[in-house]
């Protein structure tokens, strides 16, 4: 009597971490084109971090929790910004652009780096 109840469990317990390892494979693998695909990887959390580059404060961006909705969605990004210097300079200082902006100029008030700013610029490309 005692056995079985005290095995089930067990043997459940005991599974649960293979259940857990093969489902997260199936993620990564799942998640496309290997390509900058590390880079994009840091990139989107950087742009979710709201200590970083919170740009989920202001755009909905795919994969991104309780967006807002002060500037544009962000997405098919690669056919809007072929040229990803523009997306650089975008994250710079998008003042250049439009002085009246609210997005912060992230370059320039060092709020990212010039590295960070080129892992977002390669999630954005993602999207
Ligand atoms: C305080 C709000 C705010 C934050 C935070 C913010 N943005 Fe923006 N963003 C805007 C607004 C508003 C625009 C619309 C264009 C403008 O104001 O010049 C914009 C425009 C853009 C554009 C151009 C999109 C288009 O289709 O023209 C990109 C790309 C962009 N933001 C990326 C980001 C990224 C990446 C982050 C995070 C690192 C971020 N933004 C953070 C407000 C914000």
């Amino acid at each position: 009597m005692n056995d079985t109840s005290a095995t089930k469990p067990g043997r459940l317990m005991r599974l649960a971490p293979a259940l857990l390892l093969t489902s997260l494979i199936g993620i990564v693998t799942s998640a496309g084109p290997v390509h900058a695909q590390s880079a994009a990887v840091e990139g989107q959390k950087l742009a979710f971090d709201r200590g970083k580059g919170n740009c989920l404060t202001c755009h909905v961006i795919k994969g991104g929790d309780l967006p807002g909705t002060i500037g544009p969605e962000l997405k098919d990004i690669k056919s809007k910004f072929p040229d990803r210097n523009e997306l650089v300079a975008i994250l710079n200082d998008e003042t250049k652009r439009n002085p009246q902006t609210v997005m912060p100029p992230f370059g320039r008030n060092r709020i990212l780096t010039e590295q960070e700013i080129n892992a977002i610029v390669d999630f954005l490309q993602t999207l």
